[in-house]
């Protein structure tokens, strides 16, 4: 865990609710009292593109969610309605129950956003850019924090260069600085490691997972899908402006992972034979390998009757190995096709 994230309690419940000192268990609240609500959200630009089209989503406190899409599909439109950069065409949006319109100010400062876009102030340092986006959010001076901050992202040797100073992972990491200032309850980051290597790319990954842990809320978008794989709690597809799927990592792998049975023939096949036909199976390598594919539960059960009908048949192998599908194979087809595979 890292030093500056404290251990604050995101989610007491008011005390009416909670009765005598006694507290829900926590997946019980987080189930009713999400940290974001969306609901019917639509953005129509001026230039008439329609970048979300009724939007339905809820956050879980103390999640990590990933939302997937391809260029275009809505991700960084979505973020910034949330966060008060981009104005909606219809919907609601809650912030911790409260409507983000007419509590802008109380709901902005329980949000810290990790922009896609690099954009900050080139000549000022990485110590004034972090203290003053905390003071923008009206909370007290605390260099204690923002030191914690800068040496968790290892950047407190840097803290008097001038942001032009800085490689573009530094600045990524600044950005990271400047959105945790404030100490929100909810962060957005918005593709947080595009052309970040692989090892500042795992360093990150082991801070946001430290900052959920101290029950910070995450949403970040992404297009390196093993990221989505390694973290996220749940997954939501997003594409031309419509929610596609949203779903528990874990299901959605089990559902829609497909997983493979490939035999090396001793002897190459010119047909799948006829007392096998019960069973998925596919030729490959001209002949010389034998494609079982199954999904459900059921289906693998089936393996050992397979190898002993492919013995009763004749059929000899000398190597067999499985594959698994990736999340990045359900993903191509979620959005190639719009339904799940
Ligand atoms: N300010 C704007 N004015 C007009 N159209 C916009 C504006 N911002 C975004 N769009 C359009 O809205 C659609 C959604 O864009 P958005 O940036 O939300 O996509 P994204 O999912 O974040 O894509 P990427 O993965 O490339 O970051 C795109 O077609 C984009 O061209
Ligand atoms: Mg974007």
């Amino acid at each position: 865990m890292h030093p500056f994230l404290g251990n604050e309690e995101d989610d007491t419940i008011p005390k009416k609710a909670g009765g005598a000192g006694k507290r829900p268990p926590r997946l019980i609240i987080a189930a009713v009292n999400p940290i974001l609500s969306i609901s019917r959200l639509s953005k129509t630009y001026a230039s008439g593109l329609h970048a979300l089209d009724g939007v339905d989503l809820e956050i879980r406190r103390g999640e990590i969610f990933a939302l997937l899409g391809p260029n275009g599909a809505g991700k960084t439109t979505l973020i910034g309605i949330v966060c008060g950069l981009v104005r909606a065409s219809g919907g609601e949006v809650r912030v911790d129950g409260r409507d983000i319109v007419a509590d802008y100010r109380a709901t902005r400062a329980l949000i810290g956003l990790v922009p896609q876009e690099l954009t900050t102030n080139a000549f000022e340092t990485v110590w004034a850019t972090v203290s003053f986006s905390r003071g923008l959010f009206g909370k007290p001076p605390d260099p204690a924090h923002l030191e914690k901050l800068l040496r968790a992202l290892s950047l407190w040797e840097r803290r008097h260069s001038p942001m032009i100073a800085l490689s573009g992972g530094m600045k990524r990491r600044v950005l990271i600085a400047k959105a945790l200032s404030h100490e929100p309850r909810l962060l957005f980051l918005d593709e947080p490691t595009a052309g970040v290597d692989v090892e500042l790319r795992r360093d990150m990954w082991a801070l946001v997972r430290s900052l959920r842990d101290t029950g910070v809320t995450i949403v970040l978008t992404t297009h390196y899908i093993e990221e989505a794989e390694e973290m996220a709690d749940r997954i939501g597809v997003i594409d031309k402006g419509r929610l596609v799927l949203v779903e528990e990592k874990a299901e959605l792998m089990r559902r829609l992972g497909t997983k493979q049975l490939t035999l090396q023939l001793e002897h190459a096949l010119e047909q799948v034979p006829a007392a096998l036909a019960g069973y998925r199976l596919q030729l490959a390598g001209g002949g010389s390998e034998l494609v079982y594919t199954y999904d459900a539960p059921g289906e693998r059960a089936c393996i050992a009757r397979l190898l002993k009908d492919l013995d009763a048949a004749g059929i000899r192998f000398k190597d067999l190995h499985t594959a698994q599908s990736s999340l990045e194979d359900i993903f191509v087809q979620l959005t190639r096709t719009g339904s799940p595979p």
